[in-house]
C-alpha cells in the first residue's frame, strides 16, 4: 500500500465517513464531544435507547491490532 493510499484512507475515515468519531470514546461533558485520549479507533462508545437506538450497542475496536486477523 502506498503512502498516498494511506493518506487517502485517513482522510476518508477521519473526515468524510467519520468512522473514528463513533469508533472511539467521546467526552460529551465538553463542547462537541472530543475523542478521549488513548481511545482513537479503539471502540467502546455506547449507543443506547437514550439516543433513539432500539437497544444498546457498543462500537467495536477498529485498530489494526483488532482487525489484523480478518481478510
Ligand atoms: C454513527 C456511528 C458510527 C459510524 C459513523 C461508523 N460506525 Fe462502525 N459501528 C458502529 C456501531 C455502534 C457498531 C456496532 C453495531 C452492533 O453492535 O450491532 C459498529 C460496527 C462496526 C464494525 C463491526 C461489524 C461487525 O459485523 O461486527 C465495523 C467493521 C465497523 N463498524 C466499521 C466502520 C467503518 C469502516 C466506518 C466508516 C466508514 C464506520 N464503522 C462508521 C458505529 C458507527
Amino acid at each position: 500500500m502506498s503512502a498516498d493510499q494511506i493518506e487517502r484512507g485517513k482522510y476518508l475515515a477521519n473526515h468524510v465517513a467519520l468512522c473514528v468519531d463513533c469508533h472511539s470514546q467521546r467526552d460529551f461533558t465538553q463542547f462537541a464531544g472530543p475523542i478521549k485520549a488513548g481511545t482513537f479507533g479503539g471502540g467502546g462508545e455506547k449507543f443506547g435507547p437514550e439516543m433513539g437506538f432500539p437497544g444498546t450497542f457498543y462500537s467495536p475496536n477498529l485498530t489494526p491490532s483488532a482487525l489484523k486477523g480478518l481478510d
